[in-house]
């Protein structure tokens, strides 16, 4: 029934691949803000201790269950159910995984639209096309349609093309030049005046939040959506790593990608919109707090660049090249999920899977498009805030009370031989199955 399974050929493929589904908008428009306005390093620190703690035990268990099943969300859980309850559960948990990524992949896909639009209103500046650069950067019912539309086809022509020619290759070159161009805009924007109070706000620790159980909320639900946890794009790209792969070492180093390029992305927003605030642009919202989200980046960012003349054109086309491809290698990641379940449990072929399940979620991304102010919080509020929280709990009871212990060790074995004497043995299996299933519930009902 099932077509041969793409592998990806190298740790660096994997690598990328894995850190590109993780380093999404998620990271560029909501850590670093967050980080500023609870607390500066204290949140920081918070957020590298959850991060490690729980949110990485979740992104194992995810990778363990995928590589030992090599096969999609729902197989791979229902391959480690013992009886007919948790078969049913495994069942239900993958679908809801599919589900929920689809719905996420809906509204990613609209705002990652937005910043192919901003992308290019820039080009469109140089080349003298005011009309459409204005048309490009107003906020319409059409642009936004149109921009749905070509960023869904982006996303399912490297879907269409498989793991290793598809998602591998594009997010191997993606990655380094999401990095060289977000360092690049580090280093002009610190040069600017007024970065280094930005600079200063978002890194000075005001150790007195470090107990605030709203900052604890916050840094938790951060961690979870930034290693896109939950709805098994970690589960389906673990599924692809090769059997000799060391899984603890690649995991952490996928953790250690996600923060590293969060903390980067930090130096970079905090100081341009304290420069932005010298300019005459408003940085602050009605509660006081600092603008965050869709505005930050389509309002207070444009103004910002609106106010730095000729070089402005330059830093708007790095800024909005690096959002589209931190937007598109993360949309490429939800897409496999559904793509690799029609593949395997119904046979179908990649290039019909994709476009038939892309065009699927284009619809309803539209639909949300066309119903925006009543739809997209409602669907970012439920897929982010509910029900992630719950898939990755589940995922946590299935590794931690219905997977058996024995397996779980011979599929760490596999790649790492020594794991039953190593560190991670010793900790994880008492984290996923007591420390995040609690910590997680505590979360939720805050
Ligand atoms: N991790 C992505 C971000 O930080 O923007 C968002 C994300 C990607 C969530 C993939 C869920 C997912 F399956």
């Amino acid at each position: 029934m099932s077509a041969p399974r793409g592998e990806f050929t190298s740790r660096f493929g994997f690598l990328m691949a894995a850190s590109g589904s993780a380093v999404g908008l998620g990271n560029i428009w909501g850590f670093p803000t967050n980080a500023a306005s609870n607390g500066g390093a204290a949140f920081l620190f918070t957020y590298l201790i959850l991060a490690f703690a729980l949110a990485y035990p979740a992104l194992m268990a995810e990778l363990i269950i995928g590589r030992h099943a090599r096969a999609n969300a729902v197989t791979a859980l229902k391959s480690i159910s013992s009886g007919r309850g948790s078969t049913m559960l495994a069942v239900f948990i993958g679908f809801s995984g599919i589900i929920t990524v689809s719905l996420i992949l809906s509204f990613y896909a609209i705002v990652s639209g937005w910043m192919m639009a901003f992308f290019l209103d820039p080009i469109a500046r140089l080349i003298g096309l005011d009309g459409f650069s204005q048309w490009l950067t107003e906020d319409a019912v059409l642009r936004n349609s149109i921009f749905v539309v070509l960023f869904m086809m982006l996303t399912v022509v490297i879907i269409s093309a498989g793991v290793k020619d598809g998602i591998e290759k594009w997010a191997s070159r993606l990655m380094p030049s999401l990095v060289i161009i977000l360092v690049l805009l580090i280093i002009y924007v610190l040069t600017l005046p007024g970065a280094m109070d930005g600079l200063r706000a978002y890194l000075v620790p005001d150790f007195s939040r470090i107990a605030d159980p709203g900052l604890l909320v916050d840094a938790m639900g951060q961690a979870f959506f930034s290693l896109s946890l939950g709805v098994g794009t970690m589960l389906i790209y673990g599924s692809y790593i090769g059997k000799d792969e060391n899984l603890p070492t690649v995991g952490s180093l996928v953790a250690l990608l996600d923060v590293g390029i969060a903390v980067l992305a930090g130096m970079l927003i905090l100081p341009a919109m304290y420069v932005a605030l010298g300019n005459g642009v408003e940085i602050y919202d009605a509660a006081g707090g600092l603008i965050a989200g869709p505005r930050l980046i389509v309002s207070v960012l444009p103004a910002l660049f609106n106010t730095m003349g000729f070089m402005g054109i330059f830093v708007a086309l790095a800024f909005f090249s690096l959002m589209t491809i931190a937007s598109l290698t993360s949309s490429i990641s939800m897409l496999e999920v559904p793509v690799a379940y029609g593949v395997e449990y119904h046979g179908t072929e990649r290039r019909t899977a994709a476009a038939v399940i892309g065009a699927a979620i284009t619809l309803i991304a539209l639909i949300i498009v066309f119903n925006f102010d009543l739809l997209f919080d409602l669907v970012v509020t439920y897929t982010t805030e509910k029900s992630q929280p719950l898939l990755g709990f589940a995922f946590c009871i299935f590794v931690g009370w219905i997977w058996s212990r024995n397996d779980i060790l011979a599929e760490i074995k596999q790649g790492c031989s020594g794991a039953e004497s190593g560190l991670f043995w010793r900790i994880w299996p008492f984290y996923v199955k007591f420390i995040c299933p609690v910590a997680i519930l505590v979360v939720y009902f805050q």
